[in-house]
């Protein structure tokens, strides 16, 4: 017997309703190894296969041009490996170069390019798309894999510190388009990922540093221990030190998959983006530097710029504001960029306008995270604009001043 809708019985005249509930479960491994490519290593074997492990997988691969630069043998070693694995594994073609970074998100042209490769090499929805880079191509290729035959499988294989870490073990893929970030894009869970340490190796010290940022995010609003770990641990993690490196991927990895998991919002439905501290700030100042700051720098200063609000609203104490700032700073992190002051003809700043705008892509209540001690987040509904031009200012006294 259908089942009438709670909020058409109380109408007047209620219409003839059927409330339709579809729930979908969707699970993939996370994996950490090295030398994936190596054909005793069956990390990416068992990756692809793992639901139908006694039949032959066509594949083909996406490899970013920064990784394909550094180990140009690359596309010669996934068709070795592919071929020592012949009865398990089909590459469908030679993997497929792209660059890197952000700008593979600006240029729609690549994205159709790359969707009409997948259909040229005739990709179907049993078949997988190995996509080997950053977050900015990850992100790129995965959607591209969403939108072809409304989704084919996605293995990523992650080789930056903050796709290893946060971008490349979600559940979401974007494009940049029309001047928005982020604007074209779905969520789209991935068949598998596999994090290979050895591509840490290769990453320029800037990238590296980078990706720390959402280390500090994660560890400042959920776990307190895993942010005294990253204070003891700064020296370490800011030379590269791979156990460290490691360590911190690892337990922000795990982190980000818990919250996806458990905190009851995967595709994000409501108007709370919990994990997203320091982000809407980030988001605008990567747009304002045409991308120049990249996104884990901009998340720093992001950071840094909510921690000096908290601290100036009464939300979170000098003194542990100033300890998130030392941290930021310790890994290698500037935290003072002149885009924070630039105005309009009315002499607001720019930036602000970047509230608005976290607000419209979400929908609904603008919902910020700040910290309210470290460890822990809460969300506010508001932030009062002079008080943030002060933390503005606050920040370009620079620190440890400025919240010590
Ligand atoms: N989907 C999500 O949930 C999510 C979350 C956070 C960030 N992101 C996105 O991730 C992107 C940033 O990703 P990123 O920080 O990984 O940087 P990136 O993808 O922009 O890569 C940075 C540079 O490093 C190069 N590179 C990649 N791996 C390398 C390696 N192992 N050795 C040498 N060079 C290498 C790339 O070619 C590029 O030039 C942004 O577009 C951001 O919006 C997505
Ligand atoms: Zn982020």
């Amino acid at each position: 017997m259908p089942v009438l809708d709670h909020a058409l019985q109380t109408d007047s005249a209620p219409c003839d309703a059927v409330h339709q509930k579809i729930t979908v479960t969707f699970d993939y491994p996370v994996l950490f190894t090295r030398k994936l490519l190596e054909p005793a290593n069956t990390t990416l074997l068992h990756a692809i296969s793992r639901n139908e492990p006694q039949r032959r997988h066509r594949f083909v691969v996406v490899i970013d041009q920064g990784v394909a630069k550094l180990r140009p043998d690359m596309a010669e070693e996934f068709e070795r490996y592919a071929d020592h694995h012949r009865h398990q594994l089909q590459l469908a073609t030679t993997p497929r170069i792209l660059p890197g970074g952000e700008s593979v998100k600006n240029n729609t042209a690549m994205l159709e390019a790359l969707q009409q490769w997948l259909h040229d090499e005739h990709i179907d929805r049993q078949s997988c798309v190995v996509i080997v880079g950053g977050g900015a191509l990850l992100d790129m290729a995965g959607f591209a894999a969403a939108t072809v035959h409304r989704g084919v499988r996605v293995i990523r294989v992650p080789t930056t510190v903050l796709s290893q870490n946060d971008s490349g073990v979600g559940v979401k893929n974007a494009v940049n388009a029309f001047g928005s970030k982020n604007f074209l894009g779905s969520f789209a869970p991935p068949y598998a990922v596999i994090n290979d340490y050895d591509f840490i190796a290769t990453l320029p010290m800037r990238d590296r540093i980078a990706g720390m940022a959402e280390a500090v995010k994660v560890a400042a609003i959920r776990d307190l221990a895993f942010f005294n770990w990253l204070q003891a641990h700064a020296t370490a993690l800011r030379l590269g030190e791979e156990a460290e490196c490691q360590y911190m991927i690892r337990r922000c990895a795990e982190l980000h998959l818990a919250h996806i998991a458990q905190a009851g919002d995967p595709f994000e439905f409501g108007s709370a983006r919990p994990l997203d501290f320091g982000h809407w700030a980030a988001h605008k100042l990567e747009a304002m530097s045409g991308y120049q700051l990249s996104h884990g720098e901009a998340v720093a200063i992001g950071m840094a710029l909510d921690t000096c609000y908290a601290v100036l609203t009464g939300l979170l104490t000098m003194g542990e504001g100033s300890q998130l700032c030392r941290l930021l700073e310790q890994l290698g992190f500037t935290l003072w960029t002149p885009l924070l002051e630039l105005k309009d003809e009315s002499g607001r700043h720019l930036l602000l306008n970047g509230l608005d705008e976290f607000q419209e892509h979400l929908g609904g209540e603008l919902t910020v995270t700040l910290l309210q001690k470290l460890g822990q987040g809460i969300e506010v509904h508001q932030m009062d604009k002079a008080m943030l031009a002060a933390g503005i200012q606050w920040l370009r006294q620079g620190l440890p001043e400025t919240c010590a």
